[in-house]
């Protein structure tokens, strides 16, 4: 046998790159049974196949055989029916009706000069800051307009998309997925992948052993025939989706790692190429800090609504009978604002706004607030200057900015017969005006230490009869539209988010 010979290494792949069945590798020196029953070695789940249909025998001489172990739809070879055969590099094999082609590798490893090879399956590519810039115009200018348009964004789901976008144009991959650590848990989660769906966690990547590893240092990953390295092989991407050459580059913000990049090819497809790894490396240096950036951006948010939400909570609980008032109001605020067809941003407002509308309150006296009976002049004034008590306490908060008219003008009127500042019209500011209905209708329909509440019905259509007196007639067209979504509201029957 020549030394060539002695490390020719077989692949058996699928005829259609579409299809559900495995790759078949074989090393000089390796028999498999392929079969429908669990006892093969590689088993196909197809009814055209016997239990124990044929086996492949890799001659350490690098001969390839194949025979028929009486299965009752035959082995064919390139066509033809054969009870065994030796098999050479682009012969068409099929158990059954399942036909597979014969790849034939010629040595072990690729001869690419640069890299550090770890080993046969992953190999790390080191990406010196130095490196010169890619010589690939449609890379390079891929990489300038991604440093440009990233740091534009604000918003992380938007830029994971763009990032994706990128990174197809990039390397060209089938699957791709950005991972990232959960601020919170310190989880390694998707975030986001493409086609959409493909996978959920870390455990349907080609190896969350690959991905750990691209995370001990700023190289990139290159992963090749998952499918004959026994760390990876049993990875259930590996598995299910036939990963036949993966790129994995970790993503490093200012405070360390953040996440990965992965993108893999599937079936048949070529292999990634070492530069191919060191363009998305960095494209990967310039994603992570917009990442980065966005993330906590994200977060901010996070903890910031998790604050107005207690902010609310307090203020609601220095009244028992206002119990739920913010929360409730603010769903009804934003179900109004969503038949308005307004923007998310203006939603975002009116979710604050609603949320911290009472706030003032904090400033009235519990005698006063609490009060059964009918409230004098004096009291009724302490009331009243919740809504500029609250105006002035969010005044200097910069996120609250756009929120202020909703806290200041939700009492005011649309014939000017309220308060503060007895605003009329379309001088109201707009989203006070819709804030106005959705706080009046809850008022209505919750029980207040004088009455009892009142009839969802009855609180309509009072709605209705105040319309351009107390309220804006356009918002209570809107009300009109939604009614049955507040009374759902009411009842808690209603669990959407709005
Ligand atoms: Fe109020």
């Amino acid at each position: 046998m020549s030394p060539e010979s002695a490390k020719r290494r077989v692949r058996l792949t699928p005829v259609n790159p579409a299809s559900r069945w495995p790759d078949i590798d074989l090393q000089p020196g390796d028999t498999k049974t392929i079969g429908r029953g669990s006892q093969a070695n590689v088993v196909l789940e197809d009814p055209s196949l016997s239990r124990l249909h044929a086996r492949l025998t890799l001659e350490p001489g690098g001969v390839l055989r194949v025979e028929d172990l009486g299965s009752t739809n035959g082995v064919m070879i390139n066509g033809s029916p054969q009870p065994g055969a030796l098999l050479k590099a682009d012969d068409v094999v099929g158990f059954g009706f399942v036909e597979y082609t014969v790849l034939i590798r010629e040595g072990t490893q690729s001869q690419a000069p640069a890299p550090t090879i770890s080993d046969q399956t992953i190999m790390r590519v080191s990406v010196s800051k130095d490196a010169a810039l890619p010589a690939d115009k449609v890379v390079l200018e891929a990489l300038l307009a991604t440093s440009r348009e990233l740091m534009a964004f604000g918003d992380l789901p938007a830029l994971l998309d763009r990032v994706l976008d990128r990174l197809q144009a990039i390397v060209k991959p089938d699957r791709t997925a950005i991972l990232l650590f959960d601020q919170t848990t310190g989880v390694l989660t998707p975030r986001a992948v493409r086609p959409r769906g493909a996978y959920t966690s870390v455990s349907q990547f080609a190896s969350s052993t690959v991905i750990r590893e691209a995370l001990s240092s700023p190289d990139a990953l290159i992963i090749s025939d998952p499918m004959s390295d026994p760390r990876l092989q049993h990875a259930a991407s590996v598995v299910q989706a036939y990963v036949r050459s993966a790129i994995c580059v970790p993503l490093f913000g200012r405070a360390g790692a953040i996440g990965a990049l992965y993108a893999d090819r599937v079936g048949a497809a070529e292999d990634f190429t070492p530069e191919l790894a060191q363009y998305a490396a960095a494209f990967a240096s310039y994603a992570a800090s917009a990442l980065e950036t966005a993330q906590l951006y994200e977060d901010r948010e996070r903890h910031f609504r998790a604050t107005l939400e207690a902010f609310a909570k307090a203020i609601d609980a220095r009244d028992p009978y206002t119990a739920g008032h913010s929360e409730r109001v603010t769903k009804y605020a934003l179900t109004l604002a969503r038949a308005r067809g307004l923007s998310d941003e203006d939603r975002e407002t009116i979710r604050r706004g609603a949320m911290l509308h009472d706030i003032g309150k904090v400033g009235v006296p519990d005698a006063v607030l609490r009060k059964a009976g009918p409230l004098n002049a004096s009291e009724r004034a302490a009331i009243e200057a919740h809504t500029t008590t609250g105006f002035r306490m969010l005044q200097a908060v910069p996120f609250l900015m756009e929120a202020l008219p909703l806290v200041r003008s939700h009492h005011e009127r649309w014939d000017g017969h309220g308060y503060p500042d007895k605003l009329a019209g379309t001088r109201i500011h707009p989203h006070a005006r819709l804030l106005s209905v959705a706080d009046t209708y809850d008022a209505m329909t919750s029980a207040r230490p004088y009455r009892g509440a009142i009839a969802r019905e009855e609180a309509a259509r009072r709605i209705r009869s105040e319309s351009g007196k107390q309220f804006d007639p356009a918002a209570v067209e809107v009300f009109d539209l939604v009614e049955g979504e507040f009374h759902a509201l009411r009842e808690g029957t209603s669990v959407a988010l709005v």
